[in-house]
């Protein structure tokens, strides 16, 4: 059996967006949105897993406003495309729970980004950061979604919903029940670094701001960081092989690529052999540019939090039909009288 396509995907309100956020994710759906039906949530239930979002409401539905803001400044039409926060569609918590009776011990132990976040004191982490990774197996699966687009951080993540789904089509005897959901990582930085370590992930929780470019910065915040951003002595390569070993260059280069709309073949000829310094005034216009007309967007949207609370509600409405309808089958699968 073929499922309908729809794409679901969704973003963390903890700290502010950044620039990996957007290249990687965002500027995606807004494409995809044009090609399939979409939902975009605002996971609040994820951000409650680990310190940064837990035990500060005030914090937490601010950022929860800014990531719904951003989504409409990035160029996603809440009109068309259902925008929501997780926390308004309690399915996700539903199918959440039965995944973690389907999902194996050993397959959440082997998720990289849990040993990440837990650190050293893996017994200090809550619960629900251990099983952060089924929650978002039920975000998914609640709508049968079909595509994630995300970026490349997500791709074991997103094989684990693809385990999870199959094995309960496999133990409930309902083969096609749920869509085996296939990543979408797609375009020229699906993996952006840190401005300040090319070996590091451009990151919200990163101690260092000028690690990121935020999407509420200002054109001097974003100039600045990008004069700051660690380089190498070189110049610039004129190939991709000469690009080996650079990751700073090579993540910098990639920035101008996807903000630019052209491959990084393009950029590297583009910049071939100049200085870094020139360089990096290009990349600050091109960023300022890029970014100017969604920072102020989302700066008007939030002076209207009423308005956002609207949308997430009439977004939620929407999604909520389907994760119930789907939910109804689940139980009727697992046993459950309804
Ligand atoms: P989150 O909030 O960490 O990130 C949101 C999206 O941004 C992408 N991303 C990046 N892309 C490129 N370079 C980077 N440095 C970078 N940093 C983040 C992420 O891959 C993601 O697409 N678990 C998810 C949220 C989630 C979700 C879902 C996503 C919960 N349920 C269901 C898809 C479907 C997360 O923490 O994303």
């Amino acid at each position: 059996m073929t499922h309908t396509p729809l794409v679901l995907s969704g973003m963390q309100p903890t700290n502010t967006l950044h620039l990996g956020n957007y290249l990687g994710a965002l500027k995606n759906w807004v494409r995809m949105q044009a090609e399939m039906p979409c939902l975009f949530c605002v996971v609040d239930m994820h951000a409650i897993t680990a310190e940064a979002g837990y035990g500060k409401p005030d914090e937490l539905a601010r950022a929860t406003r800014e990531v719904a803001a951003a989504y409409i400044a990035g160029g996603v039409d809440p009109e068309r495309t259902p925008i929501f926060n997780q926390g308004q569609v309690p399915e996700h918590a539903e199918l959440a729970w039965i995944f973690n009776c389907v999902a194996r011990l050993g397959w959440l132990d082997r998720m990289t980004q849990f040993k990440e976040k837990s650190g050293k004191h893996k017994e200090r982490a809550s619960v629900g950061l251990y099983t952060y990774p089924v929650l978002m197996a039920a975000d998914i699966l609640v709508y049968k979604a079909t595509h994630v687009p995300v970026g490349e951080d997500q791709k074991q993540h997103l094989e684990l919903s693809r385990d999870i789904a199959q094995k309960f089509n496999n133990d409930f005897g309902v083969p096609d029940f749920f869509p085996l959901p296939e990543p979408v990582i797609t375009g020229h930085a699906t993996r952006v670094m840190s401005l300040r370590d090319g070996a590091k992930k451009m990151s919200k929780t990163d101690e260092s701001d000028n690690s990121r470019i935020n999407l509420t910065d200002d054109a001097e915040a974003i100039a600045g960081k990008i004069k700051r951003a660690k380089t190498d002595p070189l110049p610039l390569p004129s190939s991709k092989d000469e690009l080996k070993g650079r990751p700073e260059a090579e993540n910098l280069l990639s920035i101008y690529a996807a903000l630019a709309d052209q491959t990084l073949d393009a950029t590297i000829a583009q910049f071939a052999g100049q200085q870094f310094s020139g360089f990096k005034t290009a990349l600050s216009e091109l960023t300022v540019a890029k970014l100017e007309p969604i920072t102020t967007e989302m700066r008007r949207l939030l002076a209207d939090p009423a308005e956002i609370d609207r949308i997430l509600k009439s977004g939620a409405q929407k999604a909520r039909a389907i994760a119930i309808s789907v939910m109804d089958e689940v139980k009727k699968k697992v046993g459950f009288i309804t």
